[in-house]
């Protein structure tokens, strides 16, 4: 309800900036088209307000330290993301882009969740209790002590909580619900970051796990979960290919463990299955002796994982060629093709250039770009290499070959999936365990690496 001395404003509905008036283009992250006009509440002191209650500093070696209590809900990708299990009084939000499959993999764990520790809530405000339950039914799940709620209002949705006590609550999605305390509609910035709010104190005072589900679309049209993530203990993404069965849950913030773990699903005709070895998925439809295909040994948080990347070089119609890259990030592949032109005297800059790394996935860490090189150049010369040969290693813009982390767990997926050869910085060698089934051969260069591996 407005009161008297709110004021209008106009926000972003991208990163929340707020402006007097509105502004086609935010000045803050450059969206266009981005403004909403909201309502600002004025803020009421009274004996909810955080500055009426008086917190002291206390010494650290006061401070009772807390057990790290964790909940497993048994779908291991899913723990592993969250940085092994579930921290209750946690409220973790789930972002992706609409038919990722959100939904399904929610409903999975409010399944798992029920049947190991009690009362679980999945508030819907997207779909009606039947299809929740269709969907279920697909799934193969008849959870005895799961309750679904069909509701938008979050004043009712916790009236709903308090009576049933849940012990861990879902919100599908965060974008649909709304509290009547403020004015803008479902999904504008203000709304959802007020949902957020309110579901983080719900988490801490109950002690319960809170799941967000939050939209994420191309365009940015609906406030999205980016405007969420300081509130939130744990962000997770929900990526993938719309056609491709593979989806990747990666963490990019969390409170209670790495950033960046990454867990992998393969959604099926009866939902998500984890996938516990990554590198056969992707390495499953590999060509083998032919050009431009090169294997390179990643690591997403702790987990190694093994990823062909392949790239096309062909000659341009036009003057200037054309450079596209997928799973990899353009401007590095850019980057290092100028290098080889440069410092090596390879002739690209007439040639259209596709790099892809195959599965769906993007990895955005330096070792892979010793994998673009030989690729590019694999394809450029029309030679393939060996099929039993893995590269990693970041490539420095003179040309030399830099050490990169975890390179025995590296070397040791090389092994495990039965490889022969491995290529990487020489300045990694020093100290390493090397396994007799491996021939392995540390470069100082990217010369030293041609000679190696063509
Ligand atoms: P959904 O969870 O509804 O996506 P989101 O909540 O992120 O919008 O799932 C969307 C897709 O997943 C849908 O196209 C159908 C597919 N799907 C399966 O392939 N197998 C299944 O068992 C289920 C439940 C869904
Ligand atoms: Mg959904």
């Amino acid at each position: 309800m407005a009161g008297k001395g709110d004021r209008t404003v106009f926000a972003c509905q991208s990163c929340g900036h707020q402006s007097r008036k509105w502004l086609g283009k935010c000045p803050d992250c450059g969206a266009w088209n981005t403004f909403a006009e909201e309502r600002e509440r004025v803020a009421v002191r009274g004996p909810q307000d955080p500055l009426a209650r008086v917190n002291r500093p206390t010494r650290f070696p006061e401070i009772e330290p807390q057990a790290d209590v964790r909940e497993l809900t048994g779908l291991e990708e899913f723990d592993r993301v969250l940085g092994g299990g579930i921290v209750p009084g946690s409220l973790v939000l789930i972002g992706g882009e609409p038919g990722i499959g959100k939904s399904t993999l929610l409903s999975q764990v409010a399944d798992r969740l029920s049947d190991l520790y009690g009362t679980v809530l999945y508030v819907s405000g997207e779909e009606s209790e039947r299809q929740i339950k269709l969907r279920g039914e697909r799934l193969g799940i008849n959870p005895e002590s799961l309750y679904l709620l069909a509701e938008t209002n979050l004043e009712r949705i916790f009236v709903e909580v308090q009576r049933l006590q849940p012990r861990a609550i879902i919100l599908d999605s965060v974008q649909t619900i709304y509290s009547s305390k403020i004015e803008s509609a479902p999904g504008s910035i203000s709304q959802v970051r007020e949902i957020a709010g309110q579901f983080l104190l719900l988490a801490k005072t109950l002690a319960v796990p809170v799941f967000l589900i939050g939209h994420v679309t191309k365009e940015g049209s609906i406030a999205g979960p980016k405007a969420l993530e300081h509130i939130v203990d744990t962000v997770l993404y929900f990526e993938g290919e719309r056609h491709h069965q593979h989806r990747i849950l990666r963490a990019s913030k969390n409170r209670f463990g790495a950033a960046n773990e990454l867990g992998m699903f393969e959604m099926t005709a009866a939902g998500l299955v984890g996938v516990t070895n990554p590198s056969e998925v992707f390495l499953r439809e590999r060509p083998v002796g032919v050009a431009g295909s090169v294997v390179v040994a990643a690591m997403e948080g702790t987990r190694p994982m093994l990823v062909e990347l392949q790239a096309l070089v062909s000659s341009s119609r036009f003057g200037t060629g054309r450079r596209t890259a997928q799973g990899v990030e353009l401007n590095r592949a850019i980057l290092l093709v100028a290098m080889l032109e440069k410092r090596l005297g390879f002739q690209l800059s007439g040639d259209d250039l596709f790099v892809n790394l195959v599965g769906g996935i993007s990895i955005d860490e330096p070792a892979i770009d010793l994998g673009i090189v030989a690729a590019v150049l694999s394809s450029f010369r029309g030679l393939p290499l060996s099929p039993q040969t893995v590269v990693f290693g970041e490539v420095g813009l003179a040309g030399e070959v830099r050490a990169t982390s975890h390179a025995a767990i590296r070397l040791r997926e090389a092994s495990r999936m039965g490889f022969r050869r491995v290529v990487l910085p020489l300045t990694n060698l020093s100290g390493l365990a090397l396994d007799s089934q491996l021939e392995v051969f540390g470069v100082r260069s990217v010369s030293d690496a041609l000679d190696v591996l063509f």
